[in-house]
């Protein structure tokens, strides 16, 4: 009875980011199997602000809606030379993609602790093992994220929480558009990938939906690579 295992029915699920790629593609998974999906994008709470988080997870508190599922699926990246990278903008990144992680784990782990149930997945990067030259400040918030993963698992596996750090190799989204749709760039980039493709957003889909159901109830301070072997030792 596999099937039955991915359900979601009744299941509550924020996902950060999810109004466009990789995060709609898993909130659309996610409501496919039957969980109630929170869209979320920077109109609806910006990240970067720190209250804003807060006052965003007391509304879900106050309507009922607080997560058993959270995928902190949202970040920023900025390409810059690490000789340059301006501290603000490196205190930006550090905040949307690994402070809001840290806080928006906080508010939802008193419900899924009461309940002895919860999925905390966040959505790392193959940068961790490949940082981009221009891109070390973006792999480095993505290493943080990914060692609060394994701190945390440890903590709460005995809780019924699992907690997951998924990390895509090169998607097709909006960050990367412009420079895909250049064939000289994009032949080059596949080229570097073992299966000498790129991804589209639903591909990260299954590897979500496995971490967040029952499914994957055995599988936690893991890092999923969906990366078309880029990670791999050339
Ligand atoms: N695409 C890739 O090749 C790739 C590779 C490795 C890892 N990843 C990771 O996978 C995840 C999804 O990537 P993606 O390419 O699908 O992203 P994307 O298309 O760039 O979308 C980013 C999402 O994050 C939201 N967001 C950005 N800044 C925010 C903020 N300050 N507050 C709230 N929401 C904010 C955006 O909201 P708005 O629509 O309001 O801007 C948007 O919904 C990210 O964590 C990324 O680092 C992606």
């Amino acid at each position: 009875m596999i099937k039955e295992k991915f359900d979601l029915t009744g299941k509550i699920a924020l996902v950060t980011g999810s109004t466009r790629g990789i995060g709609k593609a898993i909130g659309d998974a996610f409501e496919e199997y039957g969980a109630k999906v929170i869209r979320h994008d920077r109109d609806v709470c910006d990240l970067s602000d720190p209250a804003a988080i807060d006052a965003f997870f007391a509304k879900l508190q106050a309507e009922g809606l607080m997560p058993d599922i959270l995928v902190a699926n949202a970040s920023i990246q900025a390409k810059i030379p690490w000789t340059e990278f301006p501290l603000d903008e490196a205190q930006k990144e550090m905040q949307v993609n690994f402070f809001a992680t840290l806080r928006m784990f906080q508010l939802c782990y008193p419900k899924m602790k009461a309940q002895k149930w919860g999925r905390m997945i966040v959505l790392g990067s193959v940068n961790e093992r490949r940082p981009h030259p221009d891109m070390c400040v973006y792999a480095a918030t993505k290493s943080a994220q990914e060692n609060l993963v394994r701190g945390i698992a440890r903590q709460v596996a005995a809780e019924g929480i699992t907690v997951n750090n998924l990390c895509p190799g090169v998607f097709n989204t909006d960050r990367n558009r412009e420079c895909l749709s250049d064939p000289v760039y994009a032949s080059k980039v596949t080229a570097a990938i073992p299966c000498h493709d790129y991804a589209m957003p639903e591909d990260a889909a299954g590897a979500a939906l496995l971490l967040a159901s029952d499914a994957g109830r055995y599988i936690t301070g893991s890092t999923i690579l969906v990366d078309g072997g880029l990670a791999l030792p050339g």
